[in-house]
């Protein structure tokens, strides 16, 4: 790639804010018989993830809002057709598969650190059903980790581009003429 013609794509909060979150999770179901850092690493993941949904609402770049990469079904549906087909445009920010990734990654993370903050409380240790909830989330995001890797490995194949190394320097190869766009990152996103 052309270093000078790439892109800023995702910004200085939003890459560490990723790296950190996908260490927390992995850490958390490493340590997964529970303990204090299971629980400290736990909390971690559930701030950083509720951070990223509020600025789903509320960020103006629009590859960081959920409004706009998270695409109803027909045009998802006809994004895994067109993959399928090997004809998928490119997106330069989620494309539609990738972004109902992301939420259900943010989803389990909340639902896991919100359960097992709840299960610590006095009132709820040994809950059965906060437990049972809890270790859904949990194993679901173990699931869904490798599901997310395998989306980015391929996307990355597909388009020619690195994408890890894009969330490692935010910058992605600009879009085509007519291709879908991305709006500037504002500072501190
Ligand atoms: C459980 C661990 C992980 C979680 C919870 C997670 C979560 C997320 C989230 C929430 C985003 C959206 C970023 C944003 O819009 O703010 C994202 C994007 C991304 N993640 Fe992860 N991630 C995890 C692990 C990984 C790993 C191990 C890799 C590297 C192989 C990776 C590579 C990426 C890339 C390249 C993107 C950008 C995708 C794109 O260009 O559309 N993630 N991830
Ligand atoms: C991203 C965040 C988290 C993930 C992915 C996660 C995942 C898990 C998993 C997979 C288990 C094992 C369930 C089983 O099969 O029995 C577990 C157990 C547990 N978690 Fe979490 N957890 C997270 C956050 C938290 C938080 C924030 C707390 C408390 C503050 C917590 C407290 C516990 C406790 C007490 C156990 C039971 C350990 C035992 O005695 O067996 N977790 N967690």
């Amino acid at each position: 790639m052309n270093r000078a013609a790439a892109v800023p794509v995702w910004g200085l909060a939003v890459r560490v804010a990723h790296w950190t979150l996908a260490g927390c999770v992995l850490a958390s179901l490493v340590l997964y018989q529970g303990g204090s850092w299971h629980e400290r690493l736990g909390y971690a993941a559930g701030l950083i993830a509720a951070w990223r949904c509020v600025m789903g609402f509320r960020a103006s770049a629009a590859q960081l809002r959920f409004g706009s990469f998270i695409r109803g079904p027909a045009v998802t549906w006809g994004y895994a057709r067109a993959l399928r087909r090997g004809r998928e445009p490119r997106h330069l920010g989620h494309n539609p598969l990738g972004g109902w990734m992301i939420l259900a990654l943010l989803l389990a993370v909340s639902v896991a650190a919100g359960s097992g903050a709840l299960y610590a409380t006095d009132r709820y240790w040994g809950d059965d059903t906060v437990y049972a909830v809890h270790r859904a989330a949990g194993w679901l995001l173990a699931a869904l980790a490798p599901l997310h890797v395998l989306g980015v490995a391929v996307t990355s194949w597909r388009q020619r581009e690195n994408l890890v190394l894009a969330m490692l320097t935010g910058r992605k190869r600009p879009a085509a003429p007519g291709g879908s766009g991305c709006s500037p990152v504002p500072p501190g996103a």
